[in-house]
């Protein structure tokens, strides 16, 4: 292991935002993390483990030492006559063990598609989309905890998995670095269809027979056409959660507001969809010099060359003011802010 000085961040944050780290270093096994927790301890440096970077905004350099996870490795751990067990090291890109998955017929994840970062940060925010969500697939999680140095499985009732939330996000946030997940897949096919614009794709592309293959193509044309490539146009995926309201408030603005868009969850709350209440501001393609909001979903904050963190961070402010005046709603970032 090297430490470097002065390192930029930039290729490694999806946001494109060029920062650097005082220190960075990369590990590759639980013996690197090992040593670094004995080394920050020591040095009592402030610290930050990073995975894909798809889900941080940097404001500022990072007056510490930043860690890249790099653990690599898929394994099938075991199997029963309907489910494969497979296990993939947290620094496995998420989309390349979603290609692994879908390429040996092991469904369930393939509506989770495109999803930029690694499959360690997969638990950690409950990542989803098209009607499926990374717990429903869950099997447990390895981790390191910095605590006291040993290391820990959970099974999905201990993770607490909720909304883009887990207990990795709350309680136990900066404490442990996730070594491995596994995933629990069907043998079988068992699609989820459901959500609408699936079922366009699918009708559009003419496929007949449903597998994995099929709806991973479709999710990748319907995630291409609305989302921006991170590669080209910095960005961090949704900015904000879909806000989740009682029956009572989503009553009072669907009222004043008949086209609002939202979902009955089943315990009688609402989630509103977040990127029709900023549409709504007035702020969808919206740029205020690098920092803007995607033409396409107003959800997304870009960057679209040289915005700082501040840039965004002071855009998504405003967008938040105003998502509340107009509303009485108040926007909860996804994204972390460093
Ligand atoms: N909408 C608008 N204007 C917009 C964007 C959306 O009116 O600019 C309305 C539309 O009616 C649309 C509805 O909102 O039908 C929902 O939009 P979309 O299907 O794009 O999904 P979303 O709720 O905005 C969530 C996830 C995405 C995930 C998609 C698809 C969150 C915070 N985001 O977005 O996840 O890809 O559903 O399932 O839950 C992410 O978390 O980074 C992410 C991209």
């Amino acid at each position: 292991m090297e430490i470097l000085k002065d390192y930029s961040l930039k290729s490694l944050n999806t946001f494109g935002l060029n920062v650097d780290a005082k220190y960075f270093i990369r590990v590759a096994s639980l013996v690197d993390i090992r040593e670094i927790d004995r080394f920050i301890k020591i040095k009592k440096l402030p610290y930050l483990f990073i995975g894909g970077g798809s889900n941080v905004l940097f404001t500022k350099n990072f007056n510490g030492l930043v860690i890249k996870i790099d653990l690599r490795g898929i394994e099938i751990v075991d199997e029963d006559a309907r489910h494969v067990f497979v296990k993939a090291a947290s620094g496995e890109n998420w989309d390349e063990f979603v290609r692994y998955c879908v390429n040996h017929n092991y469904v369930g994840i393939e509506n989770l598609s495109l999803i930029p970062g690694s499959v360690g940060a997969s638990p950690i925010q409950n990542i989803g989309a098209y009607g499926v969500e990374m717990k429903d697939f869950f099997y447990e999680v390895e981790f390191y905890d910095l605590t006291d140095g040993s290391v820990k499985n959970f099974k999905k009732a201990d993770c607490h998995f909720g909304y883009r939330s887990s207990i990795f996000k709350n309680e136990l946030k900066g404490k442990v670095v996730i070594l491995s997940v596994t995933f629990r897949l069907n043998k079988k096919p068992f699609f989820k269809t459901d959500y609408g614009v699936i079922k366009d794709e699918l009708k559009k592309l003419g496929v007949k027979e449903l597998a994995a293959k099929a709806i991973r193509e479709a999710v990748i044309n319907i995630r291409r056409r609305k989302l921006p490539d991170t590669e080209i146009i910095g960005n961090a995926g949704s900015f904000y959660k879909n806000p989740v309201v009682t029956a009572e408030k989503h009553n009072e603005i669907k009222s004043a507001f008949p086209s609002l868009v939202s979902f009955l969850q089943s315990d009688g709350t609402y989630k509103l969809a977040a990127g029709w209440l900023i549409e709504q501001c007035g702020w969808k393609g919206k740029r205020i010099q690098d920092a803007g909001v995607h033409d396409k979903q107003a959800l997304v904050l870009v960057n679209y060359g040289n915005a700082t963190g501040e840039d965004i961070l002071e855009l998504s402010e405003k967008i938040k003011s105003s998502v509340f005046e107009r509303f009485g709603v108040e926007l909860e970032r996804e994204v972390n802010v460093v």
